[in-house]
């Protein structure tokens, strides 16, 4: 990567109650399946990858990301799992959320008019656990891990001699829901 450009991509960023739970798990799962654990602070699920952009590119998909109106939801992940092609071991959902296929939606058209490539790949939901492993895991996470998702981000990777980096350089809310049981119930 030269200096003007960053390597960027959209991602759900989790709180830091939620970071620490995905640290705690990814150190588990890294020992079950021989893998390097990612880094605490590092945990995220990628919405869009961008690759290496010209920073005029993230300050366009910065405004067009703040025009973006979507409402927060829970995503539960309840499963471990793993890809034996690139060797990594993942959290992911047995349902996935409408409103995060929606979001992600959202965010590949945003791309589009902003005369970026859509990735190839279909939209994968996991969170990264554990890289470099050598030893499968498939189970379910019980009790699952509860991720209140109430912004997404624009994030930049960055090397450094400890690997890859991850900085959050805009965030944009995501709605409340109009109405809220638990809330109403504990009033
Ligand atoms: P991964 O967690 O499955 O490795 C930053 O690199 C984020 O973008 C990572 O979460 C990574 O997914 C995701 N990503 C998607 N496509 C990528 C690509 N071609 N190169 C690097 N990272 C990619």
């Amino acid at each position: 990567m030269n200096e003007a450009t960053q390597r960027l991509f959209f991602a759900l960023w989790p709180d830091a109650s939620t970071s620490d739970a995905l640290a705690t798990l990814a150190r588990q799962v890294a020992a079950e399946s021989g893998g390097r654990p990612t880094a605490p602070g590092n945990g995220h699920l990628t919405l869009a990858f961008l690759g290496d952009q010209p920073r005029r590119v993230a300050r366009e998909l910065s405004a067009a990301a703040a025009r973006i109106s979507a409402p927060s939801f829970d995503l539960v992940l309840d499963s471990v799992d793993s890809w034996r092609k690139n060797a990594i071991a993942w959290a992911g959902v047995q349902s996935v959320p409408l409103p995060l296929v929606e979001l992600q939606q959202k965010i590949a058209r945003s791309l589009l008019v902003s005369g970026l490539e859509p990735d190839e790949r279909p939209f994968a939901v996991h969170v990264t656990l554990a890289r470099s492993i050598t030893v499968a895991v498939r189970r379910a996470l019980a009790p699952p891990l509860v991720w209140r998702v109430t912004a997404f981000a624009l994030v930049a990777s960055e090397l450094d001699a400890a690997g890859a980096r991850y900085r959050v350089l805009s965030s944009w809310p995501l709605a409340q829901r109009p109405h809220d049981d638990r809330e109403v119930a504990q009033k």
